[in-house]
């Protein structure tokens, strides 16, 4: 008996180890990039969709969108200031990033910096013992449940302080109370800078080589934000508005901080740009930057439609919600950021392509290869994809209603490109059951098509038309919006 059992094991010990010896199948690699690539730090900042700017400081006590660098310290007393009200906010909006204005062109400190008495320190607000700055982040910390980040402007243009002009001694300055921004508060991950300058001192110049070399010694996981980045460029306008053709790349060389005749360029990007700098869309949810009482929200319409060219065009929409001179953000700001939430969760949360047959012209390592269509309908949207095979002449991919269903109803189609392997697209044509209707170009992290009207179709094909490369598409949507009326 004892014998019998032997064999049995030796037998399976055998056939065992012919199984570890046989080699596995050979998984196909993914394609090789097409540079330049985001950083890190630029992915994650792309798929934050939304951030939100704070324009606080004097102005909100003066009902003024530029102060001059006269005000008196005493008119800034935020009585009722509660940053956890901010954050909260963000975050019942689904935003992850806030940037606060620590201070702005009037020269006005909102931490208790050490290079000036132009600061909260000389205001009657805490009886001078406040930091606006250090609550705003604890805030950040404490209430954003670990999903909200920081962020800082410091304006270079400061039309208070006596060095200003001087190029040598503002320089320092400057660089000085960057370095108190970027090491007292612990991590954070924006900056932005702006290039305006006093008329009265256009030979001023801005050292900004130093200042952002001091940023990246500070902080490992920062996004630096100007005009020409580089890290995330401007958009080009304050309307909030990306380009039709929107590209991720530029050529940085061309760029310079404060040149409004390179709008145009800023705006679309460059597909032969050797540079990844995408765009950031700054705008504000009132008209003015800062907080008036006579200013009341955008419609719902209008942030829609920021919405659509800004993140559906591949860029990252920077909505300005400037608390008041209480310190708190405005209930009607907050009704319509929420209704904002509400309508975006609305029309993304229900995706019509799930319940269909998915078709391409060809994939990469053929069926079970990890490269099929499958991969546009699952939740990542950067590391899985379709993709291709090489040398092929046509690249398409169809979102088909199973035979018996009922057609599908869609006025949105979203297109998403896997952008940590590049952006690629050129090109890309939809086709609505055998009938064009779209003829776009560029598709970048996300593309969104608003179309005319409500479609009611059984199939949708996606023609990629030009691409660098091999085209890739990480996820497709077909959504109805129904808040949309052309
Ligand atoms: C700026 O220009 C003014 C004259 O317009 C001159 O007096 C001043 O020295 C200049 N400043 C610098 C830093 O070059
Ligand atoms: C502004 O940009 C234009 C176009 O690229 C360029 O010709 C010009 O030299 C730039 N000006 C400055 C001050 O950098
Ligand atoms: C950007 O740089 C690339 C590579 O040098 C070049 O081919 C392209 O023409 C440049 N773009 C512009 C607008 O000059
Ligand atoms: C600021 O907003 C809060 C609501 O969040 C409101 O209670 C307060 O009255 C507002 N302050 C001013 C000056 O309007
Ligand atoms: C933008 O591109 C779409 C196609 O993607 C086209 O129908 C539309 O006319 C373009 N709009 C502008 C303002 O160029």
């Amino acid at each position: 008996m004892a014998k019998f059992w032997y064999l049995v094991c030796m037998i399976t010990f055998l056939e065992l180890s012919k199984l570890a010896i046989s080699r596995p199948e050979q998984v196909p690699t993914p394609p090789l990039p097409v540079l330049p690539l985001p950083t890190f730090s630029q992915l994650k900042w792309q798929r934050r969709e939304l951030i939100m700017f704070l324009h606080f400081g004097v102005n909100t006590f003066t009902d003024s969108e530029r102060g001059t660098g006269k005000e008196n310290p005493s008119i800034f007393n935020p009585v009722g200031l509660d940053t956890k009200q901010w954050v909260t906010v963000a975050a019942e909006a689904g935003i992850s990033l806030m940037i606060l204005t620590a201070k702005h062109h009037d020269g006005f400190c909102l931490w208790p910096s050490k290079y000036t008495h132009h600061s909260v320190i000389s205001s009657p607000w805490r009886n001078g013992h406040g930091d606006v700055v250090q609550e705003f982040i604890d805030s950040v910390k404490t209430h954003g449940g670990g999903g909200i980040d920081a962020g800082l402007y410091l304006s270079p243009w400061d039309r208070h302080d006596k060095r200003y002009g001087h190029d040598l001694q503002y320089n320092e300055y400057y660089l000085a109370q960057l370095q108190e921004l970027l090491t007292k508060y612990g991590s954070v991950k924006e900056i932005w800078f702006d290039g305006f300058k006093g008329k009265d001192a256009k030979n001023m110049s801005y050292y900004f080589s130093d200042w952002f070399a001091m940023v990246r010694e500070l902080q490992s996981s920062i996004n630096i934000f100007s005009d020409a980045g580089p890290d995330v460029r401007w958009v080009g306008n304050e309307k909030g508005f990306a380009g039709n053709t929107s590209w991720s790349t530029i050529n940085s060389t061309l760029l310079s901080i404060g040149n409004a005749s390179i709008g145009d360029y800023l705006n679309t990007g460059d597909p032969k740009g050797t540079n990844w700098l995408p765009a950031e869309c700054d705008v504000s949810i009132r008209e003015g930057w800062f907080w008036h009482k006579s200013q009341s929200p955008k419609k719902l319409s209008q942030l829609l439609d920021i919405y659509y060219n800004s993140v559906g065009r591949n860029c990252v929409m920077l909505l300005n919600v400037p608390p008041n001179s209480t310190g708190l953000i405005s209930e009607s700001d907050i009704h319509r950021l929420k209704e904002f939430r509400a309508a975006i969760d609305t029309i993304f949360s229900t995706n019509l392509a799930e319940k269909c047959i998915v078709k391409v012209s060809s994939q990469r390592g053929g069926k079970g290869g990890g490269f099929g269509p499958e991969n546009v309908l699952d939740n990542d949207h950067v590391w899985t994809y379709w993709s291709p095979k090489e040398n092929k002449n046509e690249h398409w991919i169809e979102i088909k209603v199973p035979n018996g269903e009922e057609g599908m109803k869609f006025n949105v189609v979203r297109i998403q490109e896997p952008i940590g392997l590049g952006q690629r697209i050129i090109k890309h044509e939809i086709y609505v059951d055998g009938k064009k209707v779209v003829q776009g170009t560029t598709v970048g992290y996300k593309r969104l098509h608003r179309l005319e009207k409500v479609l009611h179709c059984r199939a949708v094909r996606i023609i990629v038309k030009e691409s660098k490369g091999l085209p890739l598409i990480s996820s497709i949507g077909l959504h109805l919006d129904p808040y949309w009326k052309p």
